[in-house]
């Protein structure tokens, strides 16, 4: 029925995590990297690994579903990601072609909605339409679960540009500089309405955030693993929940 223990000691899923239901985080974010070395080391050309990590996206974006959290981000193209060869960067535009057409057909059936976050204006046209559209047919899909893909992301751009609309809110006399407070500047993030995520995974063994949510993750819980996204699989996320949930966030309290 599932991929993860309901109960302490099911025999049949020995050596799996248990989670507690009852505690889930609410949002997961996840920075998915490691697609150009799962390619390397199998000799392969790294738009083969971006392939199997988008095959990965769709395993895992079901499997919080079925779990019943509510929001994941992953992390899709950041704004640094234009560095790479134009053609490692049109391959992976392609991907993201072809999983937002699925999305967009399965999205009501599956009961699922997509947002982006980054600025997607800055996206070839095609692609930059086919988000729109997807943020169109998701406005009416009554759905529990959100997935918010970070295109053209970056976390200071994402400040940056939040920092440009209040500016002008404020030299337009619609709010005052001297009240603003955490909570209305959030309202000026590409993330605006979303809860901060509770729990932040990178794979692929690198130890640090390459500009993702950089506001919003201030308080999440981190978990890092050696696994190549490619290789990320139901069962590590239920590992990385598992060690979520034996933690005690104090948020500065005692
Ligand atoms: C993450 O995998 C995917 C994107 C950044 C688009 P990488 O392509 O960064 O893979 P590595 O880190 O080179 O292995
Ligand atoms: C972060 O991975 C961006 C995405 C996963 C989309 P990178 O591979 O671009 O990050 P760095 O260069 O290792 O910091
Ligand atoms: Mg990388």
């Amino acid at each position: 029925m599932a991929f993860w223990n309901r109960k302490k000691g099911n025999p049949n899923q020995a050596g799996e995590a248990e989670l507690d239901l009852s505690r889930l985080p609410k949002h997961i974010g996840i920075i998915m990297d490691g697609n150009g070395r799962w390619a390397r080391k199998r000799g392969l050309p790294r738009t083969a690994g971006h392939a199997a990590g988008a095959e990965t996206f769709r395993t895992i974006a079901y499997h919080c579903r079925d779990l019943g959290i509510p929001y994941l981000t992953v992390y899709a193209f950041s704004t640094e990601n234009w560095k790479r060869p134009a053609e490692e960067v049109s391959a992976i535009m392609d991907l993201l072609r072809k999983y937002l057409l699925e999305a967009l057909a399965k999205m009501e059936k599956d009961g699922f909605r997509i947002r982006f976050l980054g600025d997607i204006t800055a996206l070839p046209p095609e692609l930059r339409d086919l988000c729109l559209e997807t943020l169109e047919t998701g406005s009416h899909v009554d759905a529990k679960y959100q997935i918010n893909v970070c295109l053209n992301y970056g976390g200071r751009d994402e400040i940056i540009r939040a920092a440009k609309a209040w500016a002008k809110d404020v030299a337009d006399g619609r709010v005052q500089a001297e009240d603003l407070t955490e909570a209305d500047f959030s309202r000026y993030l590409d993330s605006r309405g979303v809860p901060d995520p509770d729990l932040v995974i990178r794979p692929s063994g690198e130890l640090r955030l390459s500009n993702f949510l950089p506001w919003q993750s201030a308080y999440a819980e981190f978990y890092f693993t050696d696994v190549l996204w490619p290789d990320f699989s139901p069962q590590v996320l239920n590992q990385a929940i598992a060690d979520f949930q034996r933690r005690q966030r104090r948020f500065g309290g005692i």
